[in-house]
């Protein structure tokens, strides 16, 4: 890193690494200008004509054929690490040890053995150094408690609005696996909890405990797989895209849906749904926080607003309302070119919010943006997961977590 320039690279330019690649793009863009220039170094896939269409739309500098080329190249300064969850620990552990920041994807690593691995590396190189003498900065993405509504809801709760929050009610329905004939791929490989837990379910558990705080336990819960074969791809997979497939199948080894219950540190009751075979729900997020005194809800398909429902009209005009997030509430104000109320939000803002805390983090000049959940925080989340997990092994029997 030079006074003048801060150089990042993505790896994976896949569904969710273009989105890195755009939220570096624009990084710089939005709130108060604290960075030097932002150059948009490198992106790597083993996928070469993907990562290079990549960095072509996004304007990044060069593309490589491998991670080890992103560690190894000393221009370098701060990598997002955006590839299937097996491969997490690996790349965190040459990026670190070649003196990067990183950034990585959600859940932090493929299984709680390489998650605590990432934390131990944390431990090590957080004492450490970049080339400017700036601290090493170890970060989990999770991406949704980026969205300006739901921190207005999180405001509400924080501020004692619902008297106490009494129910949390989570589900998130994806439709990507309910073709049988949808391709083999990295999501579909890995221990029980790897699955629609794991890939959907670290989501909506993070935004959660964003909301409500550490969950204290897990029960009732039980997941299956409908589609327990699929075939191989004949080339590459990119996200859930579909892809010509051979004959050769081979087992999922995974979850396709499941449900689960728990409890908050803050009292309240979790309630959780999610499936990767929902019919006709192509993203189905969905959030609603319940209490005595308040209730409100929000949903990723409206992402630019949020329902709440209080005592503040008398009985002839009560009723939820539907509250458009604008520049009094928070994230909004300067997130974007165009910042004015009613003009929306999607999600893919959250990636630029996401990679301007990473950044502020990186150079260390906060400007208010909640810095990025640590690797330790990425291995809380997958402790929450195996919890889930041993609770169905077990007929939905009680885990209790510690933190
Ligand atoms: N935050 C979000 O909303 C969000 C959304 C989707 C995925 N994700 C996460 O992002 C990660 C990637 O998911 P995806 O859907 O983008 O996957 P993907 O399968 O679309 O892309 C992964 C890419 O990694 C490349 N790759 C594989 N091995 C590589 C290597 N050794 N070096 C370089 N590149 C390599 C592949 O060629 C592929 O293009 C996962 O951890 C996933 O959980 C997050």
């Amino acid at each position: 890193m030079s006074a003048e320039e801060l150089s990042v690279a993505v790896v994976g330019a896949g569904m969710a690494g273009r989105a890195h690649a755009y939220g570096y793009r624009q990084a710089g863009t939005v709130y108060d200008s604290v960075f030097p220039k932002i150059r948009l170094a490198a992106i790597a896939d083993a996928n070469v004509p993907l990562g290079e269409d990549a960095a072509r739309r996004y304007g990044f500098e060069t593309t490589y054929s491998d991670w080890r080329q992103v560690a190894e190249d000393p221009s370098i300064d701060a990598v997002s690490i955006v590839v299937g969850n097996a491969l997490h620990r690996e790349i965190a552990q040459g990026l670190l040890e070649t003196g990067k920041h990183v950034l990585c994807e959600k859940p932090l690593a493929g299984n709680l053995e390489d998650a605590r691995a990432m934390v131990e590396l944390e431990r090590e190189h957080g004492s450490r150094t970049d080339s400017a003498g700036r601290p090493l900065i170890t970060a989990t993405g999770y991406t949704v408690r980026r969205t300006p509504a739901l921190n207005a809801i999180r405001e509400r709760v924080e501020n004692g609005e619902f008297g106490p929050v009494s129910n949390f009610i989570a589900t998130y329905l994806a439709d990507y696996s309910c073709d049988p004939r949808a391709p083999m791929s990295w999501r579909y490989k890995g221990a029980p909890g790897s699955g629609a837990l794991g890939d959907l379910g670290s989501h909506v558990i993070d935004t959660g405990e964003f909301l409500n705080g550490p969950i204290t336990a897990v029960r009732g819960a039980f997941m299956d797989t409908v589609h327990k074969e699929r075939p191989l791809p004949v080339g590459n997979v990119v996200g859930h895209a579909h892809a010509e497939v051979s004959d050769e199948v081979e087992p999922v080894e995974n979850e396709d849906f499941l449900t689960f219950t728990c409890t908050f540190a803050n009292g309240a009751i979790g309630t959780y749904t999610i499936s990767r075979v929902a019919f006709g729900s192509p993203n189905g997020q969905a959030y609603q926080v319940v209490g005595p005194r308040a209730q409100a809800s929000w949903r990723i398909d409206k992402p630019a607003e949020f329902e709440y429902d209080d005592a503040q009209a008398g009985y002839q005009t009560r009723g939820p309302r539907r509250v458009l997030i604008n520049p009094e509430t928070p994230l909004f104000a300067n997130s974007c070119a165009m910042d004015a109320p009613g003009n929306g939000w999607n999600y893919n803002e959250n990636f630029v919010i996401q990679a301007r805390a990473f950044l502020e983090q990186v150079v260390g000049r906060p400007s208010g943006l909640q810095p990025c959940a640590s690797f330790a925080d990425g291995l809380h989340t997958l402790e929450v997961i195996q919890a889930v997990a041993d609770s169905a092994q077990q007929g939905g029997r009680e885990v209790a977590i510690t933190r």
